[in-house]
């Protein structure tokens, strides 16, 4: 029998309490669909901190490159927040990306149904909304060389200060991005639309040649096409459903993503992925991690909703252990939790009602599993 390996990162604020959650799912699997998950959790962020005087101790960077995948909750929070640079609980996160090299960060936005009239648009407009950002993650301008701010503003230099980044992208870095989002496609609706700003930015001429090239010479059978990204903003909000797979670079891609994701409503819906190179069992290195922080302001009052690290997991399932299967059931059971009206706090709208705790909205996704 495979046995699937998890590294479960809590980290700090409600990251043990959505992540509690999750224990109760791969729990129901393990009882009721006959998979085996070799689970171990250890510290990140300020927790680790308490512990090591850094946000991440090496042994635990040294079992995030062994397993399968890695399951993060959320990191820092008020406690930490004059901590040392060097020591801050978000460097433990950037850590993990950094040496397990994730380059394609996937970023879901999905619109379930029942939460249709939570987003900041019509519900025609995103209704059965599903579409994937990946954004390339490691490269281009939050890490190109030259940077820096040059030169004083003394008396007599009015003016003369420099701030400098660099968007840089070599070939190699846009085809392997490129191929993640090809290979997403094929699982989905097999279409992609890669997004630079080819008309004023050489390296967005070289993304786009790139993309082409990936396409041409590898994914023939998915269908490209290219947007300037100032476009593709105003697409997301006009018509976000015309897209299936959109790949972009760091920067716009942490723009649209969060663009997108606020199409689909609240933050404690939302999973996100960061894949890296396949290891030797083929499938890529992996983080999986909500996309919210630690929610400081709920923390410890059972208020926090579990379903984007319950997702996130689901992510995993599909995109780690090949479970695909298991993933939609999965997806299946938040969606029907939802159309019956469950809800925590976030999730409430104007008309009000009686929320649920974290706890009870885990119970019932478990009770949901065996029908879905
Ligand atoms: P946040 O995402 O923690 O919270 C923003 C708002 O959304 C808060 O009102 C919070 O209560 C609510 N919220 C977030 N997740 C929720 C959930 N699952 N259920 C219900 N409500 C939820 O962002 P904020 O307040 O800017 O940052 C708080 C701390 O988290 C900071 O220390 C920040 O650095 C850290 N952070 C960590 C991230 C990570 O670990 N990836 C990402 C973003 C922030
Ligand atoms: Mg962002």
């Amino acid at each position: 029998m495979t046995t699937y390996s998890l590294l479960i990162l809590p980290g700090d604020g409600i990251g043990p309490e959505v992540m509690a959650e999750v224990r109760k799912v791969i729990g129901w699997f393990e009882t009721n669909r006959g998979l085996s998950f070799d689970v171990s959790e250890d510290l990140v962020g300020g927790a680790a901190y308490d512990k090591h005087g850094k946000p991440l101790a090496d042994e635990t960077m040294a079992k995030a490159l062994e397993v399968d995948a890695v399951l993060l909750g959320a990191v820092g929070g008020p406690a930490y927040d004059n901590l040392d640079f060097s020591v801050k609980p978000e460097r433990g996160l950037l850590r993990l990306r950094k040496e397990m090299d994730l380059f394609a960060n996937l970023r879901p936005a999905q619109c379930f149904d029942a939460l249709a009239d939570f987003s900041s648009l019509k519900r025609d407009v995103v209704a059965g909304l599903d579409i994937l950002i990946v954004r390339e993650l490691t490269s281009g301008v939050y890490f190109g060389q030259p940077r820096g701010i040059s030169a004083d503003d003394t008396p007599g230099n009015e003016g003369g200060r420099v701030g400098v980044n660099t968007q840089r992208y070599t070939s190699g870095e846009i085809r392997r991005v490129a191929r993640a989002a090809f290979e997403l496609a094929r699982k989905r609706n097999n279409r992609v639309c890669s997004m630079e700003k080819a008309n004023v930015m050489e390296s967005g001429i070289l993304w786009r040649e790139e993309v082409q090239w990936v396409h041409d010479n590898e994914y023939p059978d998915v269908e490209l096409s290219h947007m300037y990204a100032d476009n593709g903003a105003m697409q997301l909000v006009r018509n976000p459903r015309q897209f299936d797979v959109i790949v972009t670079d760091n920067l716009f891609g942490d723009i649209l993503s969060d663009a997108a994701a606020m199409l689909t409503g609240s933050l404690g819906m939302l999973p996100s992925a960061s894949l890296g190179a396949p290891m030797e069992n083929g499938r890529p290195r992996a983080m999986y991690e909500p996309v919210h922080g630690s929610a400081p302001d709920i923390t410890g009052q059972g208020k926090a909703n579990p379903i984007a690290c319950i997702l996130s997991f689901a992510m995993a399932l599909r995109y780690s252990y090949g479970l695909g299967d298991e993933a939609d059931r999965l997806e299946r059971a938040v969606e029907k939790v939802l159309a019956d009206g469950v809800r925590t706090g976030d999730l409430m709208g104007p008309e009000g009602g009686t929320p649920v705790s974290t706890s009870q909205m885990g119970d019932a996704i478990v009770a949901a599993l065996a029908a879905a």
